[in-house]
């Protein structure tokens, strides 16, 4: 065989450099190494496939809050409007609401700023990483510009781009919606999402419908690529013009825009028929909460968490009975909060934290004006320690 012996060059890819070899080999030497490659790189190209066919899920890797000092509670109110605590705890199950007070001066910007950072030095991240930055709130700084660009640059967010995102009590929901959807269309890798209000900034302190209810507040999660299948699991969101006249902040706007009449008037505070959006709070809510358990077959059993929009407690008991969940599954902090609008999510995983465990299914339910409404189901993915 010495007479078959050939000089052969041979080109090998090793570590992404081209290396060229010069070998005196046999026939058989050559095949076998010929052999070798084959099935080398038939392997290297199915884990690529198989890494590519990989589903990536939107998965909350960090939650960060931030609330004010001052605390306004019911005896304080009393002596406000013609209320009671009896009455404020038994029809709503709220016993204090934070407001922004000390910091005077400051808007919603404020509030959200303070949740990032807690957010980004809890997750341990530089903000450049940030690739987008989603403020739901209904109590933007001003109505142009957008709050969230503000917010982005001042946490030092500087590759992020960043709006508001507005639909009332269910602008929290729907921006996980918004960031989930950016996060698995593969675009960006770090989406947070910041539900800031400053409601005492709209509410007539006057009005005794309205003022007992709403609080300032902040929350915010990141949501980044899973590939254990954690994160998001399916959503149901709705919404219907027709609630737009129950729930509303009636001037201001292009509709009406201000005018002394229409402060006189105080159009610019929050008008609410109470009980009109508390019909279709609950059977709403509840409907939804239903439906996304049906679709996943989730029985009772497997619901471990229920966070709810915290609007009013038996809003959120009629949603968990619907669902046939034991109290101790139901997340709850309005006594302490209020409802803080845009952040009542995020306070709640802010506060349930450290009782989450990786693998747990969460399911959201929220309720706003508009009307705005939906659910989403989603598998928590960290054990905080
Ligand atoms: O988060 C966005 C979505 N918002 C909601 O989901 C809120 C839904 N609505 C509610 O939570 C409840 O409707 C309220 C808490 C706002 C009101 O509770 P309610 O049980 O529906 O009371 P109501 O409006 O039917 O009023 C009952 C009575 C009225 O007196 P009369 O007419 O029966 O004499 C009210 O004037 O209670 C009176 N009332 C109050 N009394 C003491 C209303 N507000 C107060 C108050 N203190 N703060």
């Amino acid at each position: 065989m010495d007479s078959h012996i050939v000089r052969v060059f041979l080109c090998r890819q090793i570590s992404g450099t081209i290396k060229l070899s010069s070998h005196f080999v046999h026939f058989d030497e050559i095949f076998s190494i010929f052999n070798h490659f084959l099935s080398d790189f038939i392997e290297k190209r199915t884990k690529i496939k198989a890494v590519n066919m990989t589903k990536i899920t939107a998965a909350i890797t960090a939650v960060g809050a931030y609330l004010p000092k001052y605390k306004l509670t019911n005896q304080v109110l009393e002596t406000m409007v013609d209320t009671s605590d009896e009455w404020i705890t038994t029809r709503t199950g709220i016993k204090e609401r934070r407001i922004l007070k000390e910091e005077e001066g400051q808007g919603t910007s404020y509030l959200a700023i303070k949740a990032a950072e807690d957010l980004i030095k809890k997750r341990g991240i530089d903000p450049i990483e940030i690739d987008m930055v989603l403020l739901a709130t209904a109590t933007p700084d001003m109505p142009v510009a957008a709050t969230a660009v503000f917010v982005a640059s001042r946490i030092g967010a500087a590759n992020a781009f960043a709006y508001d995102l507005q639909a009332a009590c269910s602008s929290f929901l729907y921006g996980m919606s918004t960031a989930a959807s950016y996060i698995e269309s593969g675009r960006y890798k770090k989406v947070l999402v910041i539900g800031a209000d400053k409601m005492s900034s709209i509410i007539d302190y006057t009005d005794r419908t309205t003022c007992i209810i709403f609080g300032d507040g902040a929350g915010a999660v990141l949501f980044e690529p899973n590939e254990e299948g954690l994160g998001f699991q399916d959503e149901y969101l709705r919404s219907d013009g027709q609630g737009r006249e129950f729930l509303k902040i009636e001037a201001g706007g292009s509709l009406l825009p201000p005018t002394e009449e229409t402060v006189g008037n105080k159009q610019h505070f929050v008008f609410q028929d109470g009980k009109t959006v508390f019909k279709f709070a609950v059977s709403n809510m509840a409907d939804v909460s239903a439906k996304i358990m049906e679709r996943n077959n989730l029985t009772d059993k497997d619901v471990h968490w229920l966070v709810p929009h915290q609007a009013n407690k038996r809003i959120i008991d009629a949603t968990a009975n619907r669902m046939g969940l034991d109290h101790e599954k139901v997340m709850m902090n309005i006594e302490r909060y209020g409802n803080t609008t845009s952040a009542t999510l995020p306070l709640l995983l802010y506060d349930y934290e450290r009782r989450l465990k990786k693998g747990d299914n969460l399911v959201f339910a929220a309720f706003g004006g508009g009307f705005t409404w939906g659910a989403m189901y989603l598998k928590w993915a960290y054990d905080a320690n």
